[in-house]
């Protein structure tokens, strides 16, 4: 019976693929959009198909997911859970995997689904590729410090690359929550700050995940996360309750989510806070009238992390019977290793609590993925474990990620010219506890990764030998082996390695410090509540400035950080974040002058933590500044408003010069398109990269406007003396915004138009926008 059932399925099916064949044969010298409205249609009806036949436990089965469980190499579980997940794939109880590691698991698992069950329908297998996967490249927050989209774009496609080799077929990335509060840990996986830019870089790294065609054996589906508003929890703090308004949610939120819609993005999946009192996984305005409703995304929607459950845990729902409920009828569209839906869902059908109409709209947006990806023509198709050998480690995409790495920088600070250091007849003294460290920068998304793969510092340093390095270690930052799941214990009292490290200073011309936070003290349950050094860095980075004050910090971070003594006492500052399997490679390149830095921040860096949440795109206020000697205005007693080193900025090792800013005109009508123009001149010794930006301010706002928007960049490439001239156009689409009902809407009146190197070094023009 089982196996006439599975023979009428496929036969439904290839009937469909034949007729379709044959009607695309006729249709020859169609254009590409007839071919896949015509593609398109063919899915649609086979999902239809299948629609017809599955029962309801099929269908709820395939908005099951469940992790990893088994090995596949053994004997079939026995024990718990495992052995319950096993008896669903069995059942046809499941449609999706995540964390399967490998293409003999993979392979295994997808046997069973297709092999095994009634209908044979493929799993989609997930895995949280977020920045590569055997082969890392640098945290998301770094490689948007390079604004260069089609660096980021080619990164994301060698991520793509390894993990579908071994057996992946959809990334839990991009992260696209934008985030003000470098408290919170998961900074690191995001772009910073700014819409704008978020949704450029959203685009690029979906287009490089995907690529353009999705049945391709190295493409693999997206996953725009985590919708919505996760980046906004209250204080920082993981997994908090967030209370934002309309225009926050609008216009700073949503765009990036809205640019992975336009960008095709094939899945989103949900999270883990509230927004305004709802658990976004059981919030139906958010999935079902925004992002299924208005924005029209095809695809589907999958839980966090037993998101569906935790419903019960925020005080939403009183059991997973009420959760699934409300999940489900909120538009998510899958639960991830929840046990809500599989074990509650089929039940409220067949009550009449849930619509099977509801039902079948999440199975036909994951039938459709799954179509898309060609895992009906060939389940396997991600299975050769002969490419998954070739693939992984291998040596081209080591160079990939050191081209990113290397553009990730950030040059914050080089008084004196300190840095390129000299490549002959140096001391210099290397100290550290993240000097010699091979973990570390692999940051902590690094679960397909394997530990202490990294370049070290030292390592990158000693490939130019024309100096001689002395390195130290100095201080350990933390106590014993940091994971992915354990709080990291820092360490607070020993000193011992001090002496050995001043000495070392002491007898050097320039001493590199490589300092800052553990790989494992970012990403997702992370936050913390200073910013500063952690451990006693910071007082070996004193008591070495006391011996030899020629100091080059190096900084390893997952967040931006708040050294403000550092940035007034310390020469050269370097931003190097945590940049994946080539970090020390494109450390030394940058330190030696090989490599210009051109990285710009994408996300402001406090002075201290009492200054968060902190962003280059504030309102004004109605009190902006002192008139006299009074208190009596927007600021605080003991710090300055302004942040130690703003949005979009980043030093290069040359000078450039901004003039010449033109306009084609000062009044412009609503539908008019505004070309602007600017040169910009390398006046310095090297040759450089610049980034250019575009900024606006919208003067008078039927809705407050920010003090500052980005609204476009270019990143140019200009030799020594030469002059390069920057287009940029503005039009009612970059002028406008979301009012409170989430309508786009231009408003005619003044603007102000900055263009400059950063957010605050600008040169500016006014514009009138008319009817
Ligand atoms: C929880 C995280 O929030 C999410 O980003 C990730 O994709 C899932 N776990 C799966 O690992």
């Amino acid at each position: 019976m089982r196996n006439t059932l599975k023979y009428i399925t496929i036969l439904l099916l290839s009937l469909f693929s034949i007729s379709s064949c044959k009607k695309s044969s006729t249709k020859q010298n169609n254009s590409l959009i007839h071919k896949t409205t015509g593609q398109k249609v063919e899915i649609e009806n086979k999902i239809d198909s299948l629609l017809h036949i599955m029962t309801i436990e099929e269908k709820v089965g395939q908005m099951n997911q469940y992790s990893d469980f088994w090995d596949v190499t053994g004997p079939a579980p026995k024990n718990g859970s495992a052995e319950i997940k096993y008896t669903h794939i069995k059942k046809g109880l499941v449609g999706a995997m995540l964390n399967v590691k490998g293409v003999e698991h993979v392979r295994a698992f997808q046997k069973i689904a297709v092999e095994d069950t009634r209908l044979g329908i493929p799993l989609l297998f997930g895995f949280d590729v977020i920045h590569g996967f055997k082969t890392l490249s640098p945290i998301p927050l770094a490689e948007a410090s390079s604004w260069d989209l089609d660096a980021i774009q080619k990164s994301a496609r060698v991520a793509a690359t390894e993990a579908s080799s071994a057996g992946i077929n959809w990334t839990f990335a991009p992260m696209v929550d934008i985030t003000r509060d470098a408290r919170w840990g998961r900074v690191m996986e995001g772009a910073g700050e700014d819409p704008f830019l978020a949704s450029k870089i959203a685009t690029a790294r979906i287009k490089g995940f995907q690529g353009d065609n999705l049945k391709a054996t190295n493409t693999i589906a997206a996953c725009a996360k985590h919708f919505a508003a996760y980046g906004f929890v209250e204080a920082g703090k993981e997994y908090n309750t967030v209370d934002i308004g309309a225009s926050t949610l609008h216009n700073i939120v949503l765009p990036p989510f809205e640019a992975a819609v336009q960008a095709d993005v094939k899945t989103f999946m949900n999270s883990f806070n509230e927004l305004n009192g709802i658990p976004v996984t059981g919030n139906s305005y958010l999935q079902r009238e925004i992002l299924k409703g208005k924005w029209n995304f095809q695809g589907f929607v999958v839980s966090d992390w037993a998101s569906i459950r935790e419903l019960i845990n925020w005080g939403h729902a009183k059991d997973s019977k009420e959760a699934s409920k409300i999940a489900v009828n909120a538009g998510s569209d899958m639960d991830m290793e929840g046990y809500a839906y599989v074990e509650e869902l089929a039940k409220l059908v067949k009550n009449g609590d849930v619509k099977e109409s509801i039902i079948d709209d999440a199975v036909r947006r994951i039938l459709r993925v799954k179509f898309e990806l060609g895992l009906f023509d060939n389940p396997y198709k991600y299975c050769d474990i002969k490419n998954e050998k070739n693939t992984l480690y291998n040596p081209k995409h080591q160079e990939a990620v050191l081209y990113i790495a290397k553009k990730s920088i950030v040059l914050l600070k080089n008084e004196n010219n300190i840095l390129p250091l000299k490549k002959e007849g140096q001391k210099i003294a290397l100290i550290g506890a993240l000097a010699a460290d091979k973990n570390s920068p692999l940051g902590s998304w690094r679960i397909a990764s394997d530990d202490n793969t990294a370049v070290s510092v030292l390592e990158g340093m000693q490939k130019y030998d024309g100096n001689t390095l002395n390195y130290q270690k100095g201080v350990d930052l933390i106590i014993g082996q940091a994971s992915f799941v354990n709080e990291v214990v820092i360490n607070q009292n020993d000193k011992s390695k001090f002496p050995e490290a001043i000495k070392a200073a002491k007898e050097s011309d320039i001493v590199v410090m490589v300092l800052g936070e553990h790989g494992f003290q970012s990403g997702e349950g992370r936050s913390r509540t200073s910013l500063g050094l952690p451990g006693l860095q910071q007082e070996l980075l004193e008591a070495i400035f006391k011996v030899n004050k020629n100091i080059v910090l190096v900084l390893n971070n997952g967040r931006p950080l708040a050294i403000e003594w550092a940035t007034k006492n310390i020469p050269a500052i370097v931003e190097a974040w945590q940049l994946g399997s080539q970090s020390g490679n494109a450390i030394a390149e940058v330190l030696y002058g090989d490599y210009n830095p051109s990285g710009k921040l994408p996300m402001s860096f406090p002075r201290n933590v009492g200054q968060l949440p902190l962003y280059y795109n504030y309102k004004n206020t109605g009190r902006p500044s002192n008139d006299g000697d009074n208190v009596f205005w927007s600021h605080y007693s003991d710090s300055k408003n302004t942040p130690l080193f703003p949005f979009g900025f980043g030093l290069s090792y040359t000078k450039f010069k901004y003039s010449n800013f033109k306009i084609n005109g000062s009044k412009f009508k609503l539908n008019e398109t505004i070309e602007l123009s600017i040169d910009v001149t390398n006046t310095g010794n090297f040759d450089g990269k610049e980034v250019v930006q575009l900024y606006i301010r919208d003067l008078v706002g039927s809705i407050t406007r920010p003090v500052k928007e980005l609204k476009g960049f270019e990143l140019i490439a200009i030799k020594k003396g030469e002059t390069k001239t920057v287009n940029f156009v503005l039009n009612k689409n970059l002028l406008g915004f979301y009012n409170n009902d989430g309508d786009f809407i231009t408003e005619v009146g003044d603007f102000k138009v900055y263009i400059g190197s950063n957010s605050v070094d600008t040169i500016e023009k006014e514009i009138e926008l008319i009817n």
